[in-house]
């Protein structure tokens, strides 16, 4: 049986920061983000950290299915933002959801981390290494945001959204495939340079900004908008899926413009694509679970549905997976 999403949901906190917010101290202006990214406005956690975004999610994900803290097998936790370095967020987690029987740990792929922790997910819940996944992508942004720097201040957020993974009771409902990929040539378009082995944090990591998001927009704009579209289509023909058989695209929030590629190479309209970039930005690995939902709670979302989800992201890492959904 393939694996498959048995209950969803997200968390945003409630602090809202529009367009007009970085105009106060930024050269910039509404006009400019909204035309070049689709941003409107975002939402950053003033207290606590990445695991404190996936706290709210987590429990109300294990309460729609149901599920008490002592039956859940295994906590993965796709994040660029850990609560530290070690030990892994998934740890924390399981602590503070008091989870007493369950293993689990840390995924990094950046903007892909959501994918590719629930194709890892599905892996084990279908071996049987466990019997359900607690897939947490969370990103709490702002702690690793340039404030000062126009060129990403304004592109990101904090969010997370959780994801139950079990086996489908259905051989034709669930995670049906995946095609992932990396390449670290891309690396240096997209990185946190200070902080890890190779550079070490030292006071002159902090003068030189080295802690924060260095992000060559340009380069991985381009590389996104070919990466996100070749994977998305590459995954259609071999599924022998039309436009007209896809319900939706979940794609990464990175940029709608990047959005928008992807749906025209599928073929598909933007009624077919959940967006959520406007009132959120870029939340990273959270983008897609909280879009799935949000358009779940909607009761936008049927049984049966084919799903494309989508993603490119830092290292580079980029992916897309084919789902029915089965909820
Ligand atoms: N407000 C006003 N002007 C801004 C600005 C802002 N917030 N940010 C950048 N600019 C300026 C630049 O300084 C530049 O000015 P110049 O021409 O005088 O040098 C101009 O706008 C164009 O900059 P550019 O970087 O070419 O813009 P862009 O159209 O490529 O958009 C991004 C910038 C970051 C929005 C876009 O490149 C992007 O979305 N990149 C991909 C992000 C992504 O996918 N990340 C991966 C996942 S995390």
């Amino acid at each position: 049986m393939p694996a498959t999403i048995t209950s969803i949901a997200h968390y945003f906190p409630p602090d809202v920061y529009t367009n007009e917010y970085f105009e106060q101290y930024l050269d910039t202006s509404d006009e400019w983000i909204t035309e070049r990214t689709g941003i409107k406005e975002r939402r950053f956690l003033k207290e606590g950290a990445t695991s404190d975004l996936i706290v709210p999610a987590a429990k109300l994900c294990l309460e729609r299915r149901g599920m008490k803290p002592e039956d859940v097998d295994c906590i993965i936790v796709a994040t660029v933002t850990p609560d530290h370095m070690f030990p892994a967020t998934a740890c924390v987690v399981q602590n503070k959801l008091g989870i007493p029987n369950a293993w689990g740990f840390d995924l990094s792929a950046a903007c892909s981390g959501f994918l590719f922790a629930l194709v890892t997910a599905a892996k084990i819940v279908e071996s049987g290494g466990a019997r359900n996944v607690l897939l947490c992508g969370a990103d709490k942004m702002s702690a690793i945001v340039d404030f000062e720097d126009r060129a990403q201040a304004v592109l990101f957020g904090d969010g997370a959204g959780v994801a139950l993974i079990e086996k489908s009771d259905d051989p034709n409902l669930g995670i049906l495939d995946h095609i992932l990929y990396i390449d670290g040539e891309g690396g240096k378009y997209l990185y946190q340079a200070a902080g890890g082995s190779a550079k070490p944090a030292s006071i002159e990591t902090v003068k030189n900004r080295e802690h924060y998001i260095h992000q060559e927009g340009q380069a991985v704009f381009k590389a996104a908008v070919k990466g996100m579209a070749d994977v998305s289509v590459e995954i259609m023909e071999k599924n022998n899926l039309t436009k007209d058989d896809i319900a939706y695209l979940v794609p990464h929030q990175a940029n709608l413009r990047i959005i928008t590629a992807t749906a025209q190479r599928m073929g598909i309209s933007m009624d077919k694509v959940m967006v959520n970039i406007d009132k959120y930005a870029n939340t990273t690995a959270a983008t897609i679970p909280s879009c799935l939902s949000q358009w779940w709670e909607a009761g936008k979302l049927k049984k049966g549905d084919n799903l494309i989800l989508a993603s490119f992201g830092a290292g580079f890492t980029w992916g897309a997976v084919y789902m029915k959904w089965s909820m």
